[in-house]
């Protein structure tokens, strides 16, 4: 006899695309995906990133029309970060709260043009620090308590602007209440938060610095950037932040924190979303156009994984092509 009795083949249920289909359990539908834009002062401007191929700095109008062409594709969901001019950083980041700065006009007019758009919003003092930290820094430390009124500010200038949802990125403890109670003062208690909540100290970042050149101009962010060896620590930013006022817990890097977000989503009733970073975009670009990696099948696989970990909300630079794709 050459075929052994087995009651249970496993293989029996991948025998056919039908079958596969049918018990697939993780989709990822464009739905899912959040997409990161730069955008910059000026006119007319579009500025590839060296180290992101494929995205670009986007001056008003070219944002506009790069945020009507993904709502065609059923990309509902952005989230905007200046390109700070250097001349304008400065150790209070006084310039991410004057209400006339270009990002706050940029919100104006992109919820004005297209108010189902929804716009995810960065606080973080980073952009626009001329120390390059998001929180204040005062003899060579980054101080919390003293930063948090500039955030406070920051996202108030922000929601004035018209923005949906806050993303404060800056891992300072107490931010998100602080902030929560800045909005509901002013009577923006229908803007909503997005939590950084589990934003690990990462090497995926670099890409992202080099964007709005922001990278920190002494040491590293691991006085508040979480340890990538910790699951703990992650847990207790999330209890902090739901208690805070979070609306959604946010996961970053990805790829290599699935396990993170397995644990979120299964100790909060919150949304998860995650971040897919611009590191992550940088290896797969890298890899594909070595042609080493098929970049569609990378992106499929790797969205899928980071869904099926607990994630509903992805942050992808892949976002407009996935939907390409999925329009085709
Ligand atoms: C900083 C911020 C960073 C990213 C988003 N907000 C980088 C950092 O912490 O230095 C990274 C996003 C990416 O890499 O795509 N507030």
């Amino acid at each position: 006899m050459s075929e052994y009795l087995m009651p249970q083949r496993p293989r029996r249920n991948r025998k056919s695309a039908a079958i596969r289909s049918a018990i697939s359990e993780t989709q990822v539908s464009v739905n899912n995906l959040l997409f990161p834009l730069f955008v910059l002062d000026g006119q007319n401007k579009k500025e590839e990133i060296t180290s992101m191929p494929g995205i670009y700095r986007f001056s008003e109008e070219l944002i506009l029309a790069e945020i009507e062409a993904c709502l065609k594709l059923g990309v509902n969901m952005f989230a905007l970060f200046p390109a700070v001019d250097d001349s304008l950083k400065d150790k209070t980041a006084t310039y991410s709260y004057a209400r006339d700065n270009f990002y706050c006009r940029i919100i104006r007019n992109v919820k004005a043009r297209f108010p189902e758009a929804m716009i995810l919003t960065d606080v973080a003092m980073d952009p626009y620090s001329s120390d390059g930290h998001d929180g204040l820094v005062r003899d060579g430390k980054i101080l919390n308590d003293e930063t948090l009124p500039i955030l406070g500010n920051m996202a108030l200038a922000q929601a004035e602007a018209g923005a949906d949802i806050i993303g404060p990125s800056d891992m300072m403890d107490g931010r998100v209440g602080y902030i929560r109670n800045v909005l509901d003062e002013n009577g923006f208690t229908d803007v909503s938060i997005m939590s950084y909540t589990a934003k690990y100290a990462s090497g995926f970042y670099g890409p992202f610095r080099d964007a709005l050149s922001s990278a920190p101009k002494f040491g590293d962010k691991k006085t508040y950037q979480m340890d990538y060896a910790n699951v703990k620590e992650a847990l207790l930013e999330a209890e902090l932040d739901e208690d805070e006022g979070a609306d959604f817990l946010m996961v970053k890097p990805a790829l290599a924190y699935l396990d993170v977000i397995k644990s979120l989503a299964d100790a909060s009733h919150l949304p998860i979303a995650a971040y897919q970073v611009s590191g992550e975009y940088a290896m797969i670009k890298a890899a594909a156009e070595k042609g080493w990696l098929n970049e569609e099948k990378i992106v499929e696989e790797t969205l899928t994984a980071i869904k099926r970990a607990g994630a509903s909300i992805i942050l992808t630079y892949f976002a407009r092509q996935f939907a390409e794709r999925r329009a085709r």
